[in-house]
């Protein structure tokens, strides 16, 4: 994209236009750009006709930063009116020029040529230039990358997987693909979304028998008969020494009635419904030759590589039929999820710290404009929590510590809609509290009781609790949870087995403890919860492009 100081601006490499961004995104907002000829492409942001229709001053946008570039047109060149419209596309050709004095813009387009309109009709256009809710904007999820919240939110979204990535990689971690499609449950809690043909193979076989009735025992008798005549034929013509051209005519005749006579005998073993054995659904006979899911989690699949290479990482999506209709909970959601060999639960909340600090600091130095833009709109106080998170250290305190704390405000007078006492899974509000009131920064809550924690969780020396970590932070509550892994043997076989889980589909996560095993450890972090806790954003459906969630998925 070139350096934002050169004074020549440069094309993008890959299509004929100069990035808005490398023009009004200069620290002299594009004045020592003025007086170059440029071709710029985007999407009219506003536009208006002015001097009684002599020209038109156009807000152009391409994505590239959230400012627009203004635009002027005369109506020599072109037909002002198309070009006009809120959401029209526009390519054109200027000189840069400095604007008169007293305006707010550093710099403007003087266009001479217009190469290209997009056109929109304003009475048809669903997203008019009036501020729309976000509620509304998910009724048109094609269409809201064009308002300047969602492009916003998908530069920021970028920037903290480019983030992520780099993190991760200077620390000397793998990225590894886990898979998408699994049959083990990561979490043991019983919500993941089936992935069979199961369905599919049985609408086709409706469909066909209600075309076609199945062949009778008689059309099948008959059939057999055919392929007996027709056998005899043959056998008849080979003892009379026929012709070899008869021979071959009459043994195709009796390769025909076999096939006739198979097609017969398959389409009469065709039987409506799912197919069933014992009672139960034959699952033999799906895609997979077994039951398959979609993923609630790499991490399991993502320790075989941690056992090998010892520091790893896994950022995908992962999928919870939980049907949840919370503001933090989608039903697909990406999980960013390191594994660390050689490591206990300090050294994961260690790296979960740094990590949450890298990307808020990666934010303030590479994503500023949009966040000016968040705390504009959405959360006035979104950049000075950044920068709190990236350099304050987090508090950490225990379970046991926590409830204790929750109890004292209870006491105080505090009211809280689920009950507290030790045992409970901390729910939303009293994370909340934790973290927004008490503490007022992030939090790190460690070692759960093991009654409310997956069975891949290391059991402390009480046997009471698991170390197991969540990070708690302002706005979102839970943003991570993870734990050091259970690395014995027979202490991880009795909790799979106290849990009430079968052990069979675990052997194989089981002999990485059976065979040179180590103490690790790791963490899944949200990613969504992450952007709504950096954006003040207040509904997950608004962080990720396509949002599914209980009765919705569209697209
Ligand atoms: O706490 P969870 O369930 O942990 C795991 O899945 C572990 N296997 C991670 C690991 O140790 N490798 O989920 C991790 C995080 C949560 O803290 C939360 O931020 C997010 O994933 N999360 C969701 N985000 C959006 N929608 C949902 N339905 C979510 N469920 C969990
Ligand atoms: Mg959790």
């Amino acid at each position: 994209m070139g350096d934002l100081h050169d004074t020549k601006v440069l094309k993008h490499r890959f299509s004929d236009r100069v990035p808005i961004r490398s023009i009004v995104c200069r620290p002299d907002g594009g004045a020592g750009l003025s007086g170059q000829l440029v071709r710029i492409g985007g999407w009219v942001k506003t536009g208006r006709e002015q001097g009684k229709g002599s020209f038109a001053f156009l807000e152009v946008n391409d994505g590239s930063c959230p400012a627009n570039l203004q635009v002027i047109v005369e109506k020599e060149v072109a037909d002002l009116s198309s070009l006009v419209h809120t959401g029209a596309c526009v390519s054109v050709e200027g000189v840069l020029k400095e604007p008169p004095e007293g305006t707010k813009q550093k710099i403007e387009l003087r266009v001479g040529k217009v190469l290209h309109v997009g056109p929109v009709d304003p009475a048809k256009y669903p997203i008019p230039k009036t501020k729309l809710t976000l509620e509304f904007l998910r009724d048109h999820i094609h269409l809201r990358p064009r308002t300047n919240t969602i492009s916003a939110v998908a530069r920021i979204r970028n920037a903290l997987a480019f983030a992520t990535h780099s993190f991760f990689q200077e620390h000397g971690f793998l990225y590894i693909h886990t898979p998408i499609i699994t049959t083990s449950d990561c979490e043991g809690a019983g919500e993941m979304f089936q992935v069979t043909t199961l369905i599919n193979e049985v609408e086709k076989i409706e469909k066909e028998l209600s075309e076609k009735p199945p062949p009778s025992e008689a059309d099948i008798e008959a059939a057999k008969l055919v392929v007996k005549e027709k056998g005899g034929a043959v056998a008849q013509l080979k003892s009379a020494k026929a012709s070899k051209e008869d021979i071959a005519a009459s043994v195709a005749e009796l390769t025909n009635a076999k096939e006739n006579l198979l097609k017969l005998e398959e389409r009469s073993n065709l039987k409506p419904g799912i197919p069933k054995k014992d009672g139960k659904i034959d699952y033999s006979l799906d895609f997979f030759s077994r039951q398959a899911f979609l993923t609630v989690s790499g991490q399991l699949q993502v320790e075989t590589y941690a056992c090998t290479v010892s520091n790893v990482y896994t950022f995908g999506p992962t999928f919870r039929a939980e049907n949840s209709h919370t503001s933090r909970h989608l039903a697909e959601f990406w999980m960013v999820e390191p594994e660390i060999a050689f490591a206990d639960l300090e050294d994961d909340m260690n790296c979960a710290e740094a990590y949450v600090k890298y990307m808020c600091q990666w934010l303030l130095d590479k994503c500023l404009d949009d966040m000016e833009l968040m705390a504009k709109l959405y959360d006035k106080g979104c950049i000075d929590r950044l920068r709190m998170v990236a350099s304050t250290p987090f508090k950490r305190i225990s379970y046991t510590e926590a409830v204790k704390l929750l109890e004292e405000a209870v006491q105080g007078g505090k009211k809280f809609e689920n009950k507290v006492e030790w045992g409970i899974d901390l729910a939303s509000e009293h994370e909340r509290y934790l973290t927004e009131v008490l503490f007022q920064k992030p939090v790190i809550v460690y070692n759960y009781p093991k009654g409310i924690k997956a069975f891949y969780m290391r059991l402390n020396d009480d046997s009471k609790t698991v170390a197991a970590m969540d990070v708690l932070v302002p706005k979102v509550g839970e943003l991570i949870g993870g734990s050091q892994r259970e690395e014995r043997l027979e202490v991880i076989q009795q909790r799979i087995v106290d849990m009430g889980l079968p052990i069979e589909p675990y052997e194989w996560y089981l002999d990485l403890r059976r065979y040179g095993t180590v103490k690790h450890c790791g963490f899944g972090l949200g990613f969504e919860r992450m952007i709504l806790f950096a954006t003040g954003i207040d509904n997950i459906r608004d962080v990720i492009p396509f949002p599914r969630y209980p009765g919705r998925a569209d697209l």
